[in-house]
């Protein structure tokens, strides 16, 4: 092949430029395997010692020699710019440092978390680390210098790994905001904080009039919000309070917040999810019974503290519109609250344990109610505070994990004769509001007693037939090979409970199907009769005109009121339960009356019937307390068709 003088000249210069690149690579190569080992070894030391170390050097020495230990790179994971020159108006903030600002309304308030905060912790902190770097060190044969061994063994590398993984959770509360301006302006929320996030170098000091690409921005959710970074530097942020409308506003309030950094945790959490943690139990008009969900799984589990506090507020009141999620701010606002003494004021709070399988759940019994309020009630746990974590000589790492979760609404009943008792010792699920009358029993305790005592006697006598009954004899006797005598008890004690004490609604609550009129015939505490076309329709029906129970219409005389109906199955549980000798039946669904004046039915939602343990519950057969209940009802209707 022929080549031009063009392409000769060409190819000549292609080869020289190949032969000069391979001639470079053979001289200078060593450099590059140099850059790749000095990109672990700065993070072996402490970044503050780093930035002093780093600092003489550049000012003491000349040139930077490559191979010394102590040379420190210029792709360091701390900025020079930064080290050392926090501007005036920046707060340093420690790790789980609890800060409390003002703001007023238009003003900033700016951060930093210190990369070097994290990385002295590290090697404090990490066991895991000091004792691989010992293990490795006394595998080293030859006794080295402690400064050799530390480049040699690979824990640089780990130690960097731990520092990129640590997560900074950045939380705030707004404990006070400005208040409306008169107390007719209701419908304005006061606007929220918004912090600022930013882990760029360029921007320290974010804010609203910062560049948005570099850094982010979070509006606080009803007084509270929630952040994570990963600190591999130091993390500025800033919270940043709104203009307020003087028109709606007093502005002469400040915003006053506070705010916590944590490695560990956040401070203060609020739930996004509402998963009904807090579950209305009951009210009368002046109180009212709340609950958590199961806290253990399994009966042995024991919970020594009350995990939980309570807030409740009236949903009229707006003092606490637009702090929901803050515990701080809860803590200041809310009606009825935890007192700064450490004491519950209106709320009684206890642990029980309940259903079938034993298992604990918190209670708080709300008093100092308003009748025929709407109310909101705010599950919290109050998070842990640094200075009580050090007293108690516990973990640091235990320090926050407070939490708002979401609001559950409860009403108070008019005033009337329903009066909620709890307390009871057979009927020990039983915590309801029952027919009541203040001038013979001024208060629920009173009551309980009356209602104890009737359960109690005809408890005694059910135990005297069940000691006719052949219980402890060998399986041919017994009357039943599915059920024994613990069964029937139980079941009685369920049935009796609910039907020997009824649950209570005013006579004024809206007619239900499984809301059954009692006593209609009696007078209203205020002399007045109930309305005449229902005497004309009901006053001759038994069941109208009369309690389940006659004792309560001669001893408590409530007046006329609505008893929500004990669940059917609560009785097919107990004709199946116990031996047919003892005679029990129940009315058939198609009696012409009975069935309905007697029983109500489990409605896919909302409170439709009565059953110990019952509850306000949101979706009832999901959260119905006991399994125990589920399978009752399955064979319940089984016995239905059967019949
Ligand atoms: C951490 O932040 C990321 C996004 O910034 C978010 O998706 C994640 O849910 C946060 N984690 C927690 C536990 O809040
Ligand atoms: C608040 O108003 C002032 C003056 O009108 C303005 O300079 C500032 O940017 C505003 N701040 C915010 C956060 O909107
Ligand atoms: C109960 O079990 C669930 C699922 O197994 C678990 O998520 C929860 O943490 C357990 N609760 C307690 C108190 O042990
Ligand atoms: C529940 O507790 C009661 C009394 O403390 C006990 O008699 C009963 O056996 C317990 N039930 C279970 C399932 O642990
Ligand atoms: C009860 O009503 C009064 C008068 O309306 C009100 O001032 C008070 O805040 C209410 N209390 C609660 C706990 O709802
Ligand atoms: C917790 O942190 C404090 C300072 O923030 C420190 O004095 C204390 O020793 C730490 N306690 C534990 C158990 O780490
Ligand atoms: C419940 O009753 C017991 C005695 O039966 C009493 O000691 C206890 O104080 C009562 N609890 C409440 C909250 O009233
Ligand atoms: C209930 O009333 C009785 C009798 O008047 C009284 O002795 C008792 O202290 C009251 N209990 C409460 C909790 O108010
Ligand atoms: C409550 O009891 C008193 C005293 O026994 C009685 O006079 C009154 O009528 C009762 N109240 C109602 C609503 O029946
Ligand atoms: C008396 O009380 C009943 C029930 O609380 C109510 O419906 C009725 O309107 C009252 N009558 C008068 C005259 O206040
Ligand atoms: C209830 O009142 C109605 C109408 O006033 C009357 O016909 C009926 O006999 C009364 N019933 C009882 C049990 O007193
Ligand atoms: C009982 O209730 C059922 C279902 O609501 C209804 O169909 C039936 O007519 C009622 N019976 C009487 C006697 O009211």
């Amino acid at each position: 092949m022929q080549l031009s003088p063009l392409q000769s000249r060409l190819a000549a210069s292609v080869i020289a430029s190949c032969l000069v690149l391979l001639l470079y690579l053979a001289l200078f190569s060593p450099q590059f395997a140099l850059a790749a080992e000095l990109d672990i070894i700065p993070t072996a030391y402490d970044a503050a010692e780093l930035a002093y170390e780093r600092d003489d050097e550049v000012e003491t020495s000349g040139p930077v020699d490559l191979r010394s230990p102590k040379y420190d790179p210029g792709f360091a994971l701390f900025d020079r710019g930064i080290i050392g020159r926090v501007a005036d108006n920046v707060v340093t903030l420690e790790n789980n440092q609890l800060e409390t600002s003002n703001l007023v309304p238009g003003g900033i308030m700016t951060f930093v978390f210190q990369a070097s905060s994290v990385s002295s912790r590290g090697v404090e902190d990490s066991k895991d680390s000091v004792e691989l770097r010992r293990s490795l060190s006394d595998s080293e044969e030859s006794p080295v210098d402690e400064f050799e061994n530390e480049d040699i063994t690979s824990e640089p590398e780990l130690e960097r790994r731990q520092q990129a993984t640590k997560t900074l959770w950045i939380s705030a509360n707004t404990c006070e905001q400005p208040w409306p301006a008169s107390p007719a302006q209701t419908t304005v929320e006061p606007p929220q904080l918004t912090l600022y996030v930013s882990t760029s170098t360029d921007n320290t000091s974010p804010g609203p009039l910062a560049d948005a690409n570099s850094q982010k921005e979070t509006t606080f959710t009803q007084g509270a919000v929630m952040f994570n970074v990963s600190v591999n530097r130091d993390i500025y942020f800033s919270v940043s309070a709104p203009n307020v409308s003087s028109e709606n506003f007093d502005t002469t309030k400040q915003y006053n917040f506070r705010l916590v950094a944590s490695l560990d945790q956040y401070y203060y959490s609020y739930d996004t999810k509402a998963d009904d943690d807090l579950i209305w139990v009951d009210s009368d008009a002046r109180a009212a019974l709340l609950q958590t969900k199961y806290l253990t799984n399994s009966s042995d589990q024991e919970i020594s503290t009350l995990p939980y506090v309570i807030f409740a507020h009236n949903r009229e009141n707006v003092m606490i519109n637009g702090i929901r999620n803050s515990y701080c701010g809860l803590s200041n606002y809310a009606q009825i609250r935890n007192l700064e003494d450490g004491s519950s004021g209106q709320v009684t709070m206890g642990l029980k344990k309940s259903g079938a399988q034993n298992l604990t759940k918190q209670e708080f019994y709300v008093t100092g109610l308003n009748a025929s309020s709407n109310y909101i009630g705010i599950l919290a746990r109050a998070p842990v505070e640094s200075t009580s974590a050090q007293k108690r000589q516990v973990d640091n790492s235990t320090i926050g994990g407070g939490i708002v979760f979401q609001p559950t609404t409860f009403d108070t009943k008019p005033d009337g004769p329903c009066t909620f008792i709890f307390n009871l010792t057979l009927c020990d699920e039983t915590q309801y509001a029952v027919p009541g009358n203040s001038s013979n029993f001024p208060n629920g305790t009173e009551l309980a007693k009356f209602y104890e005592g009737y359960t109690q006697t005809m408890w005694d006598n059910f135990d005297k037939v069940m000691q006719q009954v052949p219980c402890e004899t060998s399986s041919t006797a017994k009357y039943s090979l599915a059920r024994d005598c613990a069964d029937c008890k139980t079941a009685y004690k369920n049935w009796l409970c609910s039907v020997a004490v009824p649950r209570c609604e005013d006579f004024s609550t809206p007619d239900r199907k499984y809301l059954q009129m009692r006593n209609i015939n009696a007078t209203f505490a205020n002399g007045s009769k109930v309305d005449k076309s229902l005497l004309s329709n009901y006053g001759h029906l038994k069941a109208y005109t009369s309690s389940r129970n006659p004792q309560i219409d001669e001893v408590v005389q409530p007046g006329p009121y609505k008893e929500l109906l004990p669940c059917q199955d609560l009785c097919y549980e107990l004709v199946q339960s116990c031996p047919a000798s003892m005679g029990f039946t129940c009315p058939r669904p198609d009696s012409e009356f009975g069935f309905n004046t007697s029983y109500g039915l489990k409605l896919g939602s909302s409170l439709s019937c009565n059953y110990p343990g019952s509850a306000h519950y949101p979706s009832s057969g999901s959260t119905l307390s006991v399994s125990f209940f589920g399978l009752a009802y399955s064979i319940g209707m089984l016995f239905v068709l059967l019949l």
